[in-house]
């Protein structure tokens, strides 16, 4: 039968819950998406966030259960998102789980939201029979989020051996760089906003950057002192809105683009008519800058860290150039990439409960004191 544990997820505009059995078979994965409500602000807005949160947790983990087909009896564990995140939107998942919990008699997990991340990783792996190597080096790259990782099998490696992990097993983590200003994500949604190209941005910043030439726009790569394993995308982001402040031509379909939005047409090939080729081409030079910064941080960080597999997750691991350029690029390294399916890349609460998996397997519970924590460094 195996080790049932519920996953519930709520720290930022997905409301989400999965069964996982043994920390690698996914049983059942829901996920409630919330864009419609935050698209007309451009990004997420945190209290209509939590309301909707509210709304949505009860049926969505029903929704889970009954796909899973086990009754609630039957499960294991709970496991939650403790963090980070936005906290009004964590407190939500954090409190109907733990009150599940305690009233089915079932142990507690609290988990950190950027391990289930990692573990998105593992998931999809398992799924396709391989197993990353460790020591590896995880990419970390969402909208709230660009951080890179060690990812060991013990606290501390003496000796770099290879390891096949089991799901089981514990993982270890050292930060290595992250960033000091905007996520990739984030930029993506900014560059898109100042485009007209909607929100989320990734998605169709992606399908359009495919008509133009990446090598069109030169940008300038970031440059991190100190630390240059940490990134920035500010400064990317700047030099786009000022390539289209030194074009005011731009200006006219902009306009255009912004009344095709309001009428609902949002989708890539609504958009691409009213796109210029300069306009394609600043945004196939945008993603190759952010892919190309991305790509050589962490293969670097490999390098440095004596790394065996690059693991690569987060809503912008979604992103096709991506993974084409990490595949290549880790391939030319020795290296193998790993990336979970694109519904394992974006939050999702399958991923909450396989993290969960190592923490059920020690006993690691949590208490009915438990809080919601909106910073919560992994490492
Ligand atoms: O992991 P996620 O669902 O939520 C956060 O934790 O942030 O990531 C959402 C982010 C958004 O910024 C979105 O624009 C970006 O991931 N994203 C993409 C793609 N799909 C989603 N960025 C680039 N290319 C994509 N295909
Ligand atoms: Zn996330």
């Amino acid at each position: 039968m195996g080790t049932r544990i519920l996953g519930i997820e709520s720290s930022c505009d997905e409301t989400a819950a999965a069964v996982v059995a043994d920390g690698c078979e996914i049983l059942s994965s829901v996920v409630a998406s919330q864009i419609d409500v935050h698209r007309k602000y451009g990004g997420v807005v945190p209290e209509l966030a939590s309301r909707e949160h509210l709304r949505r947790i009860v049926p969505t983990v029903r929704e889970a259960m009954e796909l899973a087909g086990i009754p609630f009896s039957e499960l294991d564990a709970v496991a939650v998102t403790q963090g980070p995140g936005l906290i009004g939107a964590l407190l939500v998942g954090v409190t109907y789980g733990k009150v599940l919990a305690s009233s089915l008699g079932k142990p507690l997990i609290a988990v950190n939201h950027l391990e289930g991340h990692v573990h998105a990783v593992f998931l999809q792996a398992h799924q396709e029979g391989k197993n990353p190597q460790l020591p590896a080096v995880c990419l970390i790259v969402s909208g709230g989020h660009t951080v890179l990782y060690g990812v060991h099998s013990e606290p501390v490696v003496p000796i770099r051996h290879a390891y096949d992990r089991a799901p089981s097993d514990r993982l270890h983590y050292t930060r290595i760089g992250q960033t000091r200003d905007d996520a990739a994500g984030e930029a993506y949604d900014k560059v898109a906003k100042l485009l007209a190209l909607g929100y989320p941005g990734g998605p169709v910043l992606e399908q359009l950057a495919a008509y133009g030439n990446a090598r069109a726009v030169k940008f300038t790569p970031p440059v991190t002192r100190g630390n240059p394993l940490d990134f920035s995308f500010s400064g990317i982001k700047t030099a786009v809105l000022r390539h289209v402040r030194a074009h005011p031509e731009m200006a006219g379909e902009i306009a255009a683009r912004e009344e095709s939005l309001k009428r609902g047409e949002r989708k890539a090939e609504q958009l691409r008519p009213l796109c210029s080729v300069a306009t394609l081409d600043l945004i196939a030079s945008f993603q190759q800058c952010v892919v190309e910064d991305l790509v050589n941080r962490t293969l670097q960080a490999s390098e440095e860290h004596a790394a065996r597999s690059v693991l690569v997750s987060g809503g912008v691991a979604a992103n096709s150039a991506l993974r084409k350029e990490f595949e290549a690029r880790a391939y030319d390294a020795g290296l193998d990439a790993f990336f979970p399916s694109r519904t394992l890349s974006t939050d999702n609460a399958a991923m909450i409960a396989a993290a969960a998996y190592p923490l059920w397997a020690v006993g690691a519970f949590a208490g009915t004191d438990l809080n919601a924590e909106a910073v919560m460094p992994l490492a």
